[in-house]
């Protein structure tokens, strides 16, 4: 039997994103696996939502810092990732910048998605820095991660318009929404092999 293509999932907060993909996958639209989920925050909901589906997910301390890894889990979180022989890790509202042994040890195979569209907004509250600067079209990026912030090569991008009556709250209900429809059909074509980077430029074969 073929082995499926392994994900490896980190998030900090309630898990929307994995669950569109893990239901992606459920029907058949992905094709891979949820290898492991693992997060910095105990009680998240992505956790929750991954016992729920039966895949092994852990909490990890993330250490001394606030919006990054210290190196000791930033070790740990490397190990269970390849002891779980992902191929892929997809981030899905991971909450701290990944660095040097971490990006190295996956060069070219960690993913995020990002609520705006990169490179504007780049960093926290994306939704809210849109807003603020009063643009008409915002919407979500899913992009190879790299040492920067919210600065790989783009995979995938989606719009989303900014109206006249929103909040903050309603903008970034939105911009879910649509990262729910770009994320897992990124993932899929990864999975497929039906991309290609050339510097910059992710070229999709299909
Ligand atoms: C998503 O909107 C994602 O784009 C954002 O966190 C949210 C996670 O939601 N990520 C970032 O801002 C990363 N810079 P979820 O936990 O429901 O998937």
């Amino acid at each position: 039997m073929r082995n499926l293509f392994r994900l490896g999932v980190l998030g900090s907060g309630k898990g929307s994103n994995f669950v569109a993909i893990a239901d992606a996958i459920a029907a058949g639209k992905i094709p891979a696996e949820v290898a492991i989920v693992l997060s910095d925050v105990a009680d998240a909901g992505i956790l929750t939502h991954a016992r729920d589906r039966k895949i092994p997910a852990q909490f990890v301390p993330p250490g001394k810092f606030r919006t990054k890894l210290d190196e000791e889990a930033e070790r740990a979180f490397v190990e269970q990732l390849q002891a779980a022989k992902v191929d892929l890790i997809v981030l899905a509202g991971f909450m701290r910048v990944l660095k040097g042994d971490f990006l190295r040890a996956f060069e070219g195979r960690i993913v995020n998605v990002h609520p705006s569209l990169l490179p504007s907004f780049p960093g926290l509250a994306a939704w809210k820095q849109a807003l603020d600067q009063g643009v008409k079209v915002t919407g979500c990026t899913v992009h190879f991660v790299d040492a920067g912030v919210d600065s790989g090569a783009i995979i995938g991008q989606q719009t989303v318009p900014v109206l006249d009556h929103d909040t903050a709250e309603s903008l970034h209900q939105r911009i879910h929404a649509v990262e729910h429809e770009l994320y897992p059909k990124c993932v899929a074509a990864i999975a497929r092999g039906e991309i290609s980077v050339q510097g910059r430029r992710v070229i999709w074969k299909k």
